[in-house]
């Protein structure tokens, strides 16, 4: 054969097999039998072998696997993958139901019902109809990149039909990757054959499989993928998550068919029940139903909270209980000095694993089961990995049941026990010296959302830490001058011993908020530690600051702002804080504090309602303040303007009018804003007077916008704080 009559061949193979995976998984057809199939594949990868230049990146010979990836890199997602708030009951739901409809104002709405599968959530990047990437969740802001693990799905299309509606050149479609039922339980009866461990459920089998080397091993676990939700950048071409999800089965991509549009609340709660049983007849793991809003622009005005979407809901089920016998209360104290007793149980087989620890929360709880060593209790397993006793089987007490005396010192350092007032917790005070504490807060501050050391996990701090060789988060930099001795420790070596010391190198970049996060300081998580940091800038400036000066920084209550200032205040925090500078780890935030543009709009207060033609919502209100002005949600006498978007409801209008509040359009707003030449003029900016051609739109951040225009714009909320585009945050 000449390369040209290979080259066509490789098309035409890699062509017919693409076509016959779609029938297959898509449409249920078999058009050719398994043999022949198999034939076909091993023909295209024998030429693929030997004329690998003719090799295409997405040939379905991608589908056995063989890449061997030794460490996946991460990759930031252009639109952060949040979670959904979760309901339990009816009444959840009929709440829900109404915060939607006071948000949408009295406009008509319809849901998409769909199951929610128990799986690993997936973000997956189509370009030019070509699957190009596959990304974890991972934190929600970066995930693992693992494509070569993702092609083996065989229900997934590596390039999509030309069908349906048009295609955008680059798209992402998020879904849940899962392991089918029968496949996990085949899978474990082999392990068991062969004395190896069991896989606990679908979706941890289904997340381990994902982060596995090689891709061959991962084909081998079968997994599949359902699509979700679609994105793109820019305004969405669909007007509707309906009409999107449709598109996207048309393409080619799996979707399952079992989702409705539901027009009431009614017809949400008969889809939820026709589930309930139901959906143990899918070879899926299913443990709820998700809600959605179909319009996206509705999404758009509902938004979102820091964590999920008000325009979507997860209803759980309720979970599947087991009853077995309590023999032990362990007590285990985390980083705060908590202590939580930990239920040793006779093993039980629940809802696919096997459960011997259960978690029983605080003494209260105790107490309110009236839980005694010996008792038949129930447990059940809800979201969490551990599960928990939920009551006692009264009647079945054996006679000796012994009841359960609640240590009165820390079970670790015998320090007698605290309950401060008003708390569910016994709490070990000795935050100093109780060796637990030390080493939770030592893994802590390596984890992935703190300093995200890598080549550092928990294991092998709380090992460094049993060892002596660490004691607190600053002695983690004098590793490196231990290198030798590391080296010889079991499991570690010379390989392992460079990438921490690489890891901690790099660690001296992470920046100065998440470094504050990673401090452990109690009650100052994630978001209070960005907003510390954005405050004060720098780690003196927040050793010097009272805790009354720390109460007022906005989200800082006072309890935060206690706990924070005596933190600050304890002389071996303050003495570990120089240590860590003088490792190098940045205890400053860089780059330009924030200004205020300009003071045009200081005094008035605004409401801005509805959907607007030239920015998001959250870009107005970045916009409005960065002019001095404020933003509130209600309605009231004292406010200066409502400005009023598209798709406004007649309530806000209403309201406005009888209070005589001005309403304005957002083309009035900009229009009160100082025009390009005047917003130069401020003293600061005099001498860089060609400014962009409209300093309004460029000061709040489009990305396109001039370079220039960052020098006087506050830091813009980008897509990740939430550009309000319609169904773009997931
Ligand atoms: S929509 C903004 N739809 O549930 C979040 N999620 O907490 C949008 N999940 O890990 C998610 N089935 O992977 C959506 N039909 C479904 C789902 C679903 C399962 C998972 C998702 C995420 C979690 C949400």
């Amino acid at each position: 054969m000449s390369e040209t009559d290979v080259q066509a061949r490789i098309l035409a193979l890699t062509e017919r097999l693409h076509h016959l995976n779609y029938q297959y998984y898509q449409r249920d057809i078999s058009e050719v039998s398994d043999q022949e199939f198999d034939q076909l594949l091993a023909e295209l990868a024998r030429l693929e072998q030997q004329y690998p230049q003719f090799a295409q990146p997405n040939s379905p010979t991608q589908r056995v696997g063989g890449t061997i990836t030794k460490q996946f890199p991460t990759a930031e997602h252009r639109y952060p993958m949040l979670s959904l708030g979760n309901t339990y009951s009816e009444a959840d739901l009929r709440e829900f139901d109404e915060r939607v409809r006071r948000g949408l104002e009295g406009a008509d709405y319809t849901y998409v019902c769909e199951l929610k599968f128990d799986g690993v959530a997936m973000s997956l990047t189509y370009q030019d109809g070509q699957l190009t990437q596959g990304v974890t969740r991972g934190d929600g802001t970066r995930g693992d990149v693992v494509t070569s693990n993702v092609r083996t799905i065989k229900n997934l299309p590596l390039h999509l039909r030309r069908e349906g509606p048009p295609q955008p050149p680059e798209f992402e479609v998020r879904g849940e990757v899962f392991m089918p039922l029968p496949v996990f339980a085949e899978l474990n009866q082999e392990r068991e054959a062969n004395g190896e461990a069991l896989l606990a459920n679908p979706r941890n089998a289904a997340s381990g499989a994902l982060k596995l080397q090689d891709s061959a091993l991962v084909a081998a676990r079968r997994l599949r993928f359902y699509a979700y939700a679609f994105l793109m950048p820019g305004r969405n071409q669909f007007a509707t998550h309906s009409e999107s999800l449709e598109a996207l089965a048309a393409w080619g991509l799996p979707v399952s068919d079992t989702w409705r549009r539901c027009h009431s609340l009614a017809e949400v709660l008969d889809f939820v029940h026709e589930w309930d049983k139901k959906r143990f007849t899918l070879p899926v793991a299913t443990d709820g139903i998700v809600i959605k809003l179909d319009d996206f622009r509705q999404q758009e005005v509902l938004g979102y909270t820091a964590k999920s979407p008000r325009w979507a809901i997860a209803y759980k089920y309720p979970a599947e209980a087991a009853r077995t016998r309590l023999r032990e209360v362990e007590y285990n104290v985390g980083r705060t000095g908590a202590v939580t007793p930990v239920a040793l149980l006779d093993p039980v087989p629940l809802a696919g694993t096997v459960v011997k620890r259960a978690s029983v929360h605080n003494a209260n709880q105790i107490a309110a089961l009236d839980l005694r060593l010996g008792d038949l209790v129930f447990v059940e397993k809800g979201g969490e990995i551990i599960p928990k006793i939920t009551g006692v089987d009264v009647a079945a007490r054996p006679a000796d049941a012994a009841p359960i005396v609640y240590p009165t010192a820390c079970p670790s350092c015998g320090t007698p026990l605290i309950r401060p007032a008003g708390e569910a917790h016994f709490r070990c005070p000795n935050d100093r010296g109780c060796p637990p504490q030390r080493k939770a807060r030592l893994e802590h501050f390596v984890s992935r959302k703190a300093m995200n050391i890598d080549g550092l996990g928990a294991e092998t701090v709380g090992r460094f830490f049993d060892l002596g060789l660490v004691s607190d988060a600053a002695s983690l930099y004098d590793l490196p001058a231990k290198a030798a001795e590391l080296a010889q420790l079991e499991r570690l070596g010379e390989k392992s011993v460079q990438r921490l010391v690489a890891g901690l190198e790099a660690s001296k970049q992470v920046p100065f908020d998440r470094v504050l996060f990673a401090l452990g300081i109690r009650y100052v998580g994630e978001t209070v530690a960005e907003k510390l940091a954005a405050h004060y800038r720098t780690i003196d400036a927040l050793l010097a600051a009272s805790a009354t000066e720390l109460a007022a920084v906005p989200e800082v209550g006072g309890v935060i702002a206690e706990s924070a200032a005596a933190w600050f205040q304890e002389s071996d925090n303050r003495a570990m804080v120089e240590r860590l500078r003088a490792a190098g780890v940045q205890l400053a935030l860089t780059g330009e504090a924030p200004q205020a543009v300009s003071n045009r709009l200081e005094g008035l207060t605004f409401v801005l309602s509805g959907v607007f033609e030239l920015h998001s919502r959250d870009e107005l209100q970045a916009l409005i303040q960065a002019h001095g002005g404020k933003v509130t949600g209600s309605i009231s006498k004292k406010l200066s303007y409502l400005v009023a978007g598209d798709k406004m409801g007649p309530a806000k209008r209403e309201k406005a009018t009888e209070l005589k509040v001005p309403i304005i359009t957002e083309a009035d707003l900009l229009a009160m804003l100082p025009t390009d030449t005047e917003a130069a003029e401020t003293p600061e900016e005099a001498d860089s007077a060609a400014l962009p051609a409209s300093a309004a739109s460029a000061a709040i951040g489009s990305t396109d916008g001039p370079v220039a225009a960052s020098a006087v714009a506050p830091p813009l909320p980008g897509p990740k704080a939430g550009t309000g585009q319609q169904g773009l945050l997931f």
